[in-house]
């Protein structure tokens, strides 16, 4: 009776079993290393086992289903971890802002199913979220998780500490794609986002630390250029080289034949979605974004988004934070005057664990500023600061300088929570602070009018404000 019992659990859970088990992470959309707009890429993590992995995909509402390019695969071999493949499809031929729906097989037998949308086009509003500061495997990440998956965003950009606490590829497997990606979305779970819409990250310090003082690596560790597919167009960088985070070397012939040649090249890039190019910035310690090939880079970068409507630059540490802590962290602000002369609107970053909006500034840093030392967070980057106040982000939504934003307070423990109610503890440029709620960022932009709303976990309005071109 009992093994006739087992044998017809078997028949009933089988299939479903066998599905669960084909992945270690689910399918997840990503913009790939050129993005295009009819494509995403497809990813998702499977045991170290031969499998025949097909992906079709059709546009919702018509009947013939396509095939996706044939996936490739590298394999990841990390000590303390079981040997597994990260398979990446392109799915091709997308329309415009269009549902779409995908299927994963393996061997000939449907494990996973899911729906997208295409890339929107410049004419097309775009919803996206923000946030920073997120994986710990806290209930508030997760209640952010569900709450953003309710949200049927067109992109998700996360500001950094991506993963806690060392970026390691076993913390992705435990506390990030199972949250992120979760089946259902639930306050207690997370949600189903990435298999439908792209995440796209930046560097963290948490996403390069080393396990203590010396500098020691996890052999997991660096798992961002594992497991992100970004546009692979930063300024050239060489292993071991300047600017780049150092690989233990015990560990760097398996961990570079994971990575391939995202490392260490992806910790910058830059695309352009729909009406708005974003440039992402590692703004670690390590990188001197005044060396003159980084710098040439990013302004050379800037320049050709000249046509987008809105230019955005993202990174991890805030150059204008109002906040008791991580005040030191100032050298960021060094980048200010680039910024300033190529127009950029927006920049967004995390690492202080609140929600903080700048009054639009304009920054000269001092010449005499130590950039060693500021890095190193010993000394400050004064200035000369241009603040407009007249900016109300209602009625005046004209801004006269780049709105500074932090959207840090994605699930990691909140910063300086008495602070938001002590104005007199800001500094001048702070137009506003939110740092007793976990929140994320909503930004819509339609044409040439940018609308902001910080959401809290409970879905409560904790900001709001229109810029508009
Ligand atoms: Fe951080």
């Amino acid at each position: 009776m009992r093994i006739l019992g087992f044998l017809l659990l078997l028949a009933g859970l089988g299939p479903g079993l066998r599905s669960q088990e084909a992945f270690l992470a689910k399918p997840y959309l990503q913009v790939g290393a050129a993005p295009k707009a009819d494509r995403l890429e497809l990813l998702w993590l499977a045991r170290d086992v031969d499998h025949a992995w097909t992906v079709t995909l059709k546009t919702l509402g018509e009947s013939a289903w396509k095939s996706a390019s044939a996936a490739t695969c590298r394999t990841v071999t990390l000590a303390g971890l079981p040997p597994h493949r990260i398979y990446a499809a392109k799915l091709q031929g997308l329309k415009a802002g269009a549902a779409f729906q995908y299927r994963v097989s393996m061997d000939g037998r449907t494990v996973f199913e899911a729906k997208g949308r295409g890339p929107k086009n410049a004419t097309q509003p775009q919803h996206i979220l923000l946030f920073g500061d997120g994986a710990t495997g806290s209930p508030h990440q997760k209640a952010i998780a569900a709450r953003m998956a309710q949200q049927d965003p067109d992109a998700v950009f996360i500001l950094g500490d991506i993963v806690y606490s060392r970026g390691r590829a076993s913390e992705y497997l435990d506390r990030f794609f199972p949250i992120y990606n979760a089946d259902e979305h639930g306050p207690g779970q997370g949600g189903p986002l990435m298999r439908s819409v792209p995440f796209i990250p930046v560097l963290g310090n948490h996403d390069v630390m080393p396990l203590n003082a010396r500098g020691d690596r996890p052999s997991d560790g660096l798992a961002y250029y594992l497991y992100w597919s970004l546009p692979l167009n930063g300024p050239l960088l060489k292993a071991g080289g300047p600017n780049t985070p150092i690989i233990q070397p015990l560990y760097w012939s398996e961990f570079l034949k994971g990575t391939g040649p995202r490392f260490p090249g992806m910790g910058n890039y830059s695309f352009t979605l729909g009406n708005a190019h974003w440039t992402v910035l590692d703004s670690n310690p390590y990188v001197d974004w005044l060396d003159p090939a980084l710098k040439a880079w990013l302004e050379a970068d800037l320049r050709e988004a000249s046509k987008a409507t809105w230019r955005f630059v993202l990174f991890h540490h805030p150059g204008f934070n109002g906040s008791v802590a991580h005040a030191e962290d100032q050298w960021m602000r060094l980048l200010s005057p680039v910024f300033e002369k190529h127009g950029v609107q927006l920049v967004f970053s995390g690492h202080v664990h609140a929600y903080q909006r700048s009054r639009p500034l304009t920054f000269k840093p001092e010449a005499a500023t130590d950039a060693t030392a500021a890095r190193k967070g010993l000394a400050d980057v004064n200035g000369a600061f241009a603040i407009d106040r007249a900016f109300d982000g209602h009625r005046a939504t004209k801004a006269r300088g780049i709105i500074y934003v932090i959207s840090g307070a994605g699930g990691a423990e909140l910063y300086n929570t008495k602070q938001d109610h002590k104005p007199e503890s800001w500094q001048a440029f702070t137009q506003t602070m939110v740092s007793d709620r976990y929140s994320f960022t909503v930004l819509d932009l339609k044409g040439g009018r940018a609308e902001l709303r910080q959401l809290a976990e409970d879905g409560t309005e904790i900001d709001h404000f229109v810029l508009t071109r």
